[in-house]
């Protein structure tokens, strides 16, 4: 909870209207059994987020938000977030994740594709200023046994 006006700082800072997370949301998630939120703190500061939801009986994860403050971008912190929120999906016994991106999102399109996501699906006209979505999937591999 320490992180909340962190998290909120950093999700107004790239996305607006229908697709931020208010408040309200990020107290949801971080109690939710249903959602994984996993935060990169380097030196007392939050530098990206990465947050997950999962549904009940489905094999499935959903990888709903992830972003990296712009003075901490390129440093692999979402590569390494990525893999904290795959790791944490498998163990709950998920398969695939999956996740949309913008389309004109050149950046976030190349973490997806180098992390082992395949493109499968778009969603026209998704996002508020008319934008397609594509999707992405990814297999996760079976935690090894304890
Ligand atoms: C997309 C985002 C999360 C990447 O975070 P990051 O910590 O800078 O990413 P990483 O350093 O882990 O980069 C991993 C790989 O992603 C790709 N990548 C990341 N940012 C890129 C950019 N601006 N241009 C091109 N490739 C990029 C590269 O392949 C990179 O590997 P490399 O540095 O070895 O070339 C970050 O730019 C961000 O928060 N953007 C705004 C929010 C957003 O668009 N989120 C995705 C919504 S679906």
């Amino acid at each position: 909870m320490a992180d909340l006006d962190a998290l909120l700082a950093l999700e107004r800072e790239f996305f607006t209207s229908d697709h931020v997370i208010s408040r309200r949301g990020f107290r949801h998630f971080m109690s939710s059994p249903k959602s994984t939120l996993i935060v990169a703190d380097i030196g007392g500061k939050v530098a990206g987020c990465a947050l997950v939801n999962y549904r009940r009986g489905s094999k499935r994860a959903r990888l709903y938000t992830i972003a990296v403050a712009t003075a901490f971008q390129r440093r692999g912190i979402a590569r390494r977030l990525l893999a904290a929120v795959e790791k944490s999906a498998s163990e709950r016994g998920c398969r695939f994740m999956r996740l949309e991106v913008r389309a004109d999102d050149a950046g976030a399109i190349a973490l997806y594709e180098s992390s082992g996501y395949a493109l499968f699906g778009r969603r026209s006209r998704y996002y508020d200023n008319r934008i397609d979505a594509l999707r992405f999937e990814k297999s996760l591999s079976r935690p090894n046994p304890a």
